[in-house]
């Protein structure tokens, strides 16, 4: 089974979906805009590409999505006007699992470039966008053909499960009541996962090119301390398992009362 067909962010704009439930996400997107400024700035002013390549990986759909692309784009044009060099054809290249609802993210294209166009004032170049489907922790571009790689919120996705977690009992993550080899087996997931990642970032880049990379972190070394991380995944465990003993309760009414007492 495709895994990406099935786990993905909710589409559309709906009460329910991503676009409308991304704002902590944003709030991420915002902070670091001064990290990615600096980065696509010193890129640019050494090189002065004809031609930009620029990739959102797990860019999924909403307003985060854009305000990335707009405001890369911006800070390019801007230096173009000080530097009066004419700006550079952009390739913009949005990717996410395959289920992801890259449609929503077209749809919202040609009001975004008219916005864009409004905003720089001056005649920019052309700008080309691309719907990229498939795992990052995967080849996902062809060889030495990115300028600059953008990734936010989404990197915490591990691949898959780590294994041998059986134990992990009534927990969907690392919890204070996770044992030791649960830790250490998300632990080694991660860096199995993220080596991937780098290595097949390095093949895509171009040389000279440039990564910001942002990812939820914990401000506490210890992995089980999930007050300031993670505790939303406490939350969604408690639902679940309420949501088995529904099940469980429905399933077996001569029982309910053993199941409460
Ligand atoms: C929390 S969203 C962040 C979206 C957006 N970057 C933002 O800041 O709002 C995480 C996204 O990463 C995507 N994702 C997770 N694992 C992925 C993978 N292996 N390859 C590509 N995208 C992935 C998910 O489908 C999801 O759309």
């Amino acid at each position: 089974m495709d895994l990406g067909q099935v786990v993905h962010m909710n589409g559309g704009d709906g009460e329910t979906s991503y676009a409308k439930n991304s704002f902590h996400q944003g709030n991420a997107v915002s902070l670091t805009k001064p990290i990615r400024d600096e980065a696509i700035t010193s890129l640019y002013s050494k090189t002065l590409f004809k031609s930009l390549a620029i990739a959102d990986l797990g860019c999924s759909s909403g307003p985060n999505t854009l305000f990335v692309v707009s405001d890369i784009i911006m800070v390019v044009e801007k230096l173009c006007q000080q530097l009066n060099h004419s700006s550079p054809e952009y390739k913009i290249f949005f990717n996410d699992v395959s289920g992801n609802d890259f449609n929503n993210i077209f749809k919202s294209l040609d009001n975004f470039k008219e916005k864009l166009q409004d905003e720089i004032k001056t005649k920019m170049s052309s700008c080309y966008f691309f719907g990229v489907p498939g795992s990052f922790y995967s080849r996902v571009f062809p060889n030495r053909s990115l300028h600059f790689i953008h990734s936010s919120h989404s990197l915490q996705w591990l691949s898959k499960v780590p294994e041998g977690i059986e134990n992990n009992k009534s927990n969907i993550y690392i919890n204070y009541t996770s044992p030791s080899n649960v830790v250490k087996a998300y632990y080694d997931q991660f860096k199995r996962d993220f080596s991937v990642f780098l290595k097949c970032r390095a093949e895509e880049l171009v040389e000279g090119g440039c990564m910001v990379l942002t990812m939820p972190g914990r401000r506490n070394e210890d992995p089980c301390d999930i007050k300031y991380c993670c505790y939303y995944w406490e939350l969604l465990a408690a639902v679940l398992n309420g949501m088995v003993l529904e099940v469980y309760i429905y399933k077996h009414p001569i029982n309910e009362k053993e199941v409460f007492l």
